[in-house]
């Protein structure tokens, strides 16, 4: 059973019904017209799969016809047929991506033939190109990780996200909270639809509200005209809802209405507005001791807290860390168009020691710097911020070309942030300890800041 949809475009009418008549016999749905100009109407809006078109037609030629296909991006194939003068032009149209020629008299088993592998061809390519959709979707917000704790995280994300419910996550700055929001967002249904992020940390409460809900004409000073809130922009979507913790408790309950009863109101405005969003929000806080503080509604903290992802801090979850690690360095060698593959032994224990107060976010921005900064292809552990490469073998003195004036200054630069960690900062002490003047410990730091920048002498602590 045929299921292609084909258009024939021919001004000689004996070909063309004998040609209709021959292919609906094969089960195609076949449309018909004599003028180019005309199927040219019918090709953008009835989405045929395969367009049989005289070279020669009234209206406009096949080749224009050609040229306006892959000018607008229509997915179609297109099959010309010729008399025997203008075959050069058939093949100059195969060059621009028709899909095959006929010469007439037409041989139609050939014809037929051809018609079933135009068809196959293009559903390989929408195969393909849904699966490049797949990829880019899946790459785009990709949760990487190997520890258990994660796994387990992402499962449970994975059946939220199959269902409409209101999702709270919780975890550190910089733990992923944004990025499994949009994972949640792009595994469900609503992935074709908006996903609209708000930071309720950003606003006063008042601008907050109508920036959610929408505001009414003169509803308040600068209201010059109506606005659509992002609740109305999410559409059949996702709102996300960062920093909840922000919302005032005013607000709160205008959220709690919004989830529970999925209506609304625009500032300034009685009439009832409707909203199939799902709500993902998120917060490095704690509610529900906010809650019992009562500086956040507790029946709000219930209604977000039935599917509650709580990440953990990457910390407690070091066999993250070289995934993660090995993902930012193609990340960021491909941005940074380096090609590095590689590090030396000593970094990797010296970030698995680590103890990222920052999470995942610090480790992003440790290793796009060690990309920038890095020498021969190869991650050398001073590369890494001195807090960091420190923890891991204390000081790197070996290494290719190492001048006694080098080592001299990386052993004064190590003993100096050391002393300085160990004064929390305090230059004045710092400097009685070294036995040197404020001044002189003050030159060395400014000149290592500098060489930092211009020649990676992991200087940050100074920065
Ligand atoms: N598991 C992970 N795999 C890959 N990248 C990650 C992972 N976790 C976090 N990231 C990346 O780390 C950075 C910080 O993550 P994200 O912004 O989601 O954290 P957050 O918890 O929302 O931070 P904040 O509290 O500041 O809002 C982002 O660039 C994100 O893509
Ligand atoms: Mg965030």
């Amino acid at each position: 059973m045929n299921s292609g949809r084909l258009l024939i475009v021919e001004d000689d009418k004996v070909v063309a019904v004998s040609l209709k008549m021959f292919l609906e016999n094969l089960n195609f749905q076949v449309d018909s017209t004599a003028n180019g100009a005309h199927a040219w109407e019918l090709i953008q809006s009835q989405g045929y799969e395969i367009i049989l078109s005289d070279i020669n037609v009234p209206g406009l030629q096949g080749k224009e016809i050609l040229k306006l296909i892959r000018q607008h991006g229509i997915d179609v194939e297109l099959i010309l047929f010729t008399g025997y003068g203008s075959v050069s032009d058939a093949v100059e149209c195969i060059k621009r991506g028709a899909y095959d020629y006929f010469t007439k008299p037409i041989d139609n088993e050939r014809l037929s033939l051809s018609i079933r592998h135009a068809l196959e061809h293009k559903a390989l390519r929408d195969e393909n190109r849904g699966l490049r959709y797949e990829l880019d979707k899946s790459s785009l917000n990709h949760v990487y990780f190997r520890s258990k704790s994660m796994e387990l995280l992402v499962q449970k994300a994975r059946i939220a996200a199959e269902t409409e419910a209101t999702v709270l996550i919780t975890g550190g700055s910089g733990t992923g909270k944004t990025l499994l929001a949009k994972y949640i967002h792009g595994c469900s249904k609503k992935a074709g639809q908006p996903f609209v992020e708000v930071s309720c940390g950003a606003l006063s409460e008042g601008l907050l509200e109508s920036e959610l809900f929408g505001h009414r004409k003169g509803s308040f000073t600068g209201a010059d005209r109506d606005k659509k809130g992002r609740f109305e922009a999410a559409r059949d979507g996702t709102v996300f809802l960062d920093d909840i913790n922000s919302a005032s408790i005013g607000l709160q309950a205008k959220l709690l209405k919004v989830i529970e009863e999925k209506t609304f109101e625009r500032v300034g405005d009685t009439r009832q507005m409707y909203t199939s969003a799902r709500v993902i929000a998120a917060t490095n806080k704690d509610l529900r001791e906010l809650s019992k503080k009562g500086l956040f509604r507790e029946d709000l903290f219930h209604r977000l807290n039935v599917v509650s992802l709580a990440i953990p801090r990457l910390s407690e979850r070091k066999e993250d860390v070289p995934i993660l690690v090995q993902q930012f360095l193609q990340k960021f060698s491909r941005k940074h168009k380096r090609n590095i593959k590689k590090f030396d032994e000593w970094v990797l224990p010296a970030l698995c020691h680590y103890n990222w107060p920052g999470n995942v976010r610090e480790l992003e921005n440790v290793m796009e710097r060690a990309v920038i900064f890095c020498r021969d292809g190869e991650v050398r552990l001073s590369d890494l911020p001195e807090e960091i490469s420190g923890l891991g073998k204390g000081l790197d003195l070996k290494g290719p070309n190492m001048h006694l004036s080098d080592a001299v200054q990386k052993f004064e630069h190590h003993l100096i942030s050391q002393a300085l960690e160990l004064n929390r900062g305090n230059r004045d002490k710092t400097a009685r300890d070294l036995g040197i003047s404020r001044a002189t410990l003050f030159n060395k730091m400014k000149k290592w800041t500098f060489a930092a920048k211009s020649e990676n002498v992991g200087a940050t602590g100074f920065e």
